[in-house]
Order: structure tokens, then sequence, then C-alpha cells
């Protein structure tokens, strides 16, 4: 069975990346209305997908101010926000003896205190209608400890346990809140991660044996995620993470 969209009002972050774009086009087809926003300003062209259904927002979701222009657009345009989803975030690779501090907040801000900013500016509706679901794109980072990855693990790791918190908190007002652990996905942002290494075609041969299935995933194969989560199909489940990392986590 899959979840009917209609209606529903849906803030999705990092829209105009890999995976948030796709989980854009994806609800639209669900016939949701959606307020889609990222830092980059290439986001307002997705205002011509489906005039009168999507409002675009340019906005960075790591400033309190920002994201209560993002929420006022939502509701302006279609009314309260039933669905969140927070997707947007950035990796620096490096290990902690070679962060700055500023490299440090940065990928913190982006990652996990976006997360508490967005979730702290939708749920007070969300309580008062008894009804809500939060999906976070979480990371196999969000689970195990991988190398050069220090500010993106601690960010990631500190997302997945704002999401069992909230889980717990809010599942008596009928909110859930659950993550998608991202294998290595076919984004510009891995293209970036790629084109810092030494090596990138070893790289991506290095990245894709140590997913199981051989290879990384397509933006839309984490759409699918985190849209099951989102919807009704996950009506019983919360304070969970879908590990869709072609079994990297398994080893
Ligand atoms: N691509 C991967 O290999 C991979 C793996 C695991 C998890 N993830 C996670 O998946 C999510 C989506 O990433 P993607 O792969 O589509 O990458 P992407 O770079 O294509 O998209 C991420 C988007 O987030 C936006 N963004 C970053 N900081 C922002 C800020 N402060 N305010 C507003 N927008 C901001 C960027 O502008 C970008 O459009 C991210 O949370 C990322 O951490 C990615």
């Amino acid at each position: 069975m899959s979840s009917s969209f209609a209606e529903q009002v849906v803030v999705v972050s990092g829209a105009a990346g890999g995976v948030g774009r796709e989980v854009v086009m994806k609800l639209l087809e669900h016939g949701a209305r959606i307020c889609a926003t990222d830092i980059t300003s290439s986001v307002q062209d997705l205002e011509n997908l489906a005039p009168g259904r999507i409002v675009a927002v340019a906005a960075d979701v790591t400033r309190s101010d920002d994201v209560e222009r993002i929420f006022n657009r939502a509701e302006d345009a279609f009314g309260p926000v039933d669905i969140l989803v927070n997707n947007a975030g950035f990796i620096i690779s490096k290990s902690v003896h070679d962060t700055s501090e500023e490299e440090w907040d940065s990928v913190m801000n982006a990652n996990a205190k976006a997360f508490f900013l967005m979730a702290r500016r939708a749920l007070p509706s969300m309580i008062e209608r008894q009804s809500g679901s939060i999906v976070a794109t979480g990371s196999i980072s969000s689970v195990v400890g991988l190398p050069e990855q220090a500010a993106y693990c601690a960010a990631k790791g500190a997302l997945l346990q704002l999401v069992r918190q909230m889980a717990v908190d809010y599942a008596p007002k009928g909110i859930r809140v659950n993550a998608v652990g991202a294998g290595s996905i076919n984004t510009p942002f891995l293209t970036r991660y790629l084109d810092g290494l030494e090596n990138p075609k070893a790289g991506e041969a290095a990245i894709k044996s140590a997913h199981p299935l051989g290879r990384w995933a397509e933006p839309s194969e984490i759409a699918d995620a985190i849209i099951y989560l989102a919807g009704s199909s996950a009506s019983f489940v919360t304070g969970h993470i879908l590990m869709a990392d072609g079994g990297y986590s398994a080893r």
C-alpha cells in the first residue's frame, strides 16, 4: 500500500539538491502541497514544476529567522504543515586533529542544529492537531564511525539521537519521527567528496565495494525510503532509522 499525500502540506529542506529534488517530485506525484527550501537560490526554479502546489524559499536552515520565514511562507500558502522532511546537509571530510572550530560548527549546524530549529518550528501546530510526521536524512555516519568524517559522524549521530528522543516525547501527541540512514548517493554531495580525493576513480571503486550491493544509490532510492517513513504506510513506525545503505551497515 502506498501513502496518499493528497492535500498534505510538506516542508522539504535541501530541496535543490540530489535527494531533496527527488523527494519534491515524488511528493508532487502523490498530490502533496510543498514548501521547498534550500540555501541555493536555484531552489526557486522548482516553483515551475507545479504552479500553485509548490512554493520555494531560499533560506539558511541554520538560522532561526530563516526557519521562521520558511514556515510562515508554507502556512501562508497552504495552511499548517503536516510533514517535515529535514534533508539539508553537507560534509567536511576531516579527522579531529585537522578540523578547525569553524568547520566543526558549520557541519554541526547544518546537519544537527538545523534539524532542531526546523522541528521546533514545525511541532507546535502538529501538537495542536495531534498529528504529524517528521523524517530526517541521516547516514551510515549516524551509526558507524567512518574515516575522516569527525564532525559529520558527530552531527549525523546527534541527528539520529534527536529523532529517537523526539519520537518518545511526541508519540503521545500523534507525531512520528524517523530517519533514513543513507549509504552513498549519486548526488553533487558525493561528486564534491570524490573531487576532493587524490584519486577519485579509486575512491569511487572503494565506495562501491564497501556497499554489499556493489554500487551506490540513486537519489530516487533514498527519496522512496523518506516518503515511506513520511506517509501513512509507516503509521506504526516511529523512532526508527531505515538503513537504505545497500547493506553497508549489515557487515
Ligand atoms: N550523497 C551522499 O553520499 C549522502 C550519503 C548519506 C547521507 N547524505 C545526506 O543526504 C542529504 C541530502 O544530500 P544530497 O546527497 O542530496 O546532497 P546535495 O548536496 O545534492 O543536497 C544537499 C542540499 O542541502 C543544501 N544545504 C546545505 N546546507 C544548507 C543550509 N545551511 N541551509 C539550507 N540548505 C542547505 C545544499 O544547498 C544542497 O542543495 C544530506 O543531509 C546529506 O548529508 C548524503
